[in-house]
């Protein structure tokens, strides 16, 4: 499969997320790297709590950082597990991610050692919730 050039960037920014989250709950450790339209990457872990519900999922992080810089666009996503993972994005991820995607939108799956998965948004949240037609 042809990657395009920033993906190793990309790549690179997800595994230090991955390593600086804060799960002391599920020891489950997530990174995740998205890029704006205008080719600016902002990274995201997932961070836990110990009311378990107050937890932030690693995208969550990263569309956070990326709303607070001005961008509004993502292009292409990545998340990052340890190898026995599988790091699709959760149902409310997905629709997070949606708010800011286009179907066209790709989301990488990897692990340090792997890529597993590549997917346009489309394929994860087809039919998703609009407020508006
Ligand atoms: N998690 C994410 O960071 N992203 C997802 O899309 C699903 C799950 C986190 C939440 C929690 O800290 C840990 O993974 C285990 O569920």
């Amino acid at each position: 499969m042809q990657h395009p050039s920033y993906l190793t960037s990309m790549i690179e920014n997800a595994k230090r997320a991955m390593e600086n989250a804060y799960a002391p709950y599920s020891h489950f450790c997530v990174g995740c790297c998205l890029r704006t339209e205008r080719g600016q990457l902002f990274a995201g872990s997932n961070v836990e709590n110990s009311a378990y519900p107050s937890s932030q999922c690693a995208e969550a992080s990263a569309i956070g950082a990326m709303i607070t810089s001005g961008e509004r666009k993502i292009t292409d996503l990545v998340v990052m597990t340890h190898a026995g993972g599988f790091g699709s994005p959760c149902g409310n991820c997905r629709q997070r991610i949606n708010e800011f995607a286009t179907p066209e939108t790709c989301i990488y799956i990897f692990t340090p050692e792997k890529h597993l998965q590549r997917f346009h948004f489309s394929e994860l949240l087809p039919y998703a919730f609009r407020s508006s037609e």
